[in-house]
């Protein structure tokens, strides 16, 4: 992990914040003095004016959400993700960071990083989210330039995305805003129907395609540092 995600979690300090204050002195990783945010620590001793810190109880899913679920922490009638996780992961806190239909698949963050969550969804970071839609007619070329130089999806008009054509009727998409249904929603405004749909992409990470709808895991270090490169 990055000294200055390590340092915000552990105190509680925005990344900036924490890239200030690693700046200004008085953090010792393994006894030598650290001044470079960027620095990789994994287990070593990260000690700030003497004292030892330790970064909270932070966790980071990747869950392949299945079809049929909701993306949210509670439901009185149906069926949500957090029901699909043990619970000493309920415990601790997690919330699906973004949202997915209840019929759409794939890749879902479940985090109690609030932070980490806020920065991943705010519009200005124009957070990278890729989809595979089966679709119930063929898409031709000219619909493709209309998706991705911006459509009408009633009173929004989408911005610049990217689209790729797989086979007649099944596409990737890539959006960097996530307004509801957004993606069904364009693909109706050229006449089209999403079939289903499945995320295969997140704040530049891919779903691992092991875990089985339902399935999840915790993120790896490398990963992480994936989705804060992304955000930053
Ligand atoms: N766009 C949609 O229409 N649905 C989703 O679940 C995600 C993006």
């Amino acid at each position: 992990m990055r000294l200055d995600k390590y340092v915000a979690d552990a105190l509680g300090l925005t990344r900036s914040e924490a890239r200030e204050l690693i700046k200004r002195g008085g953090l010792t990783v393994d006894g030598q003095p650290a001044t470079a945010p960027a620095a990789h620590v994994d287990c070593q001793e990260v000690l700030y004016k003497g004292e030892k810190l330790k970064p909270k109880g932070l966790v980071y899913l990747m869950m392949n959400k299945p079809a049929g679920v909701l993306s949210v922490t509670e439901d009185k009638n149906q069926k949500t993700v957090m029901d699909l996780l043990p619970d000493g992961y309920r415990r601790s806190g997690l919330f699906p960071a973004g949202r997915l239909d209840k019929d759409s698949e794939g890749f879902l963050l479940l985090t109690n990083d609030g932070a980490l969550a806020h920065e991943i969804l705010s519009p200005k970071k124009k957070v990278g989210k890729t989809y595979l839609v089966r679709l119930s007619r063929d898409l031709d070329d000219e619909k493709i330039y209309i998706l991705e130089n911006g459509v009408d999806i009633v009173g929004y008009v989408t911005k610049p995305c990217k689209v790729e054509r797989l086979e007649p009727r099944l596409a990737k998409i890539t959006v960097t805003e996530g307004k509801y249904h957004q993606v069904k929603r364009m693909f109706l405004a050229v006449g089209n129907h999403v079939d289903s749909l499945k995320r295969i992409s997140f704040a530049g990470l891919d779903l691992d395609e092991s875990l089985a709808p339902g399935e999840y895991r915790e993120l790896c270090t490398k990963e992480l540092d994936k989705i804060l490169r992304t955000i930053q």
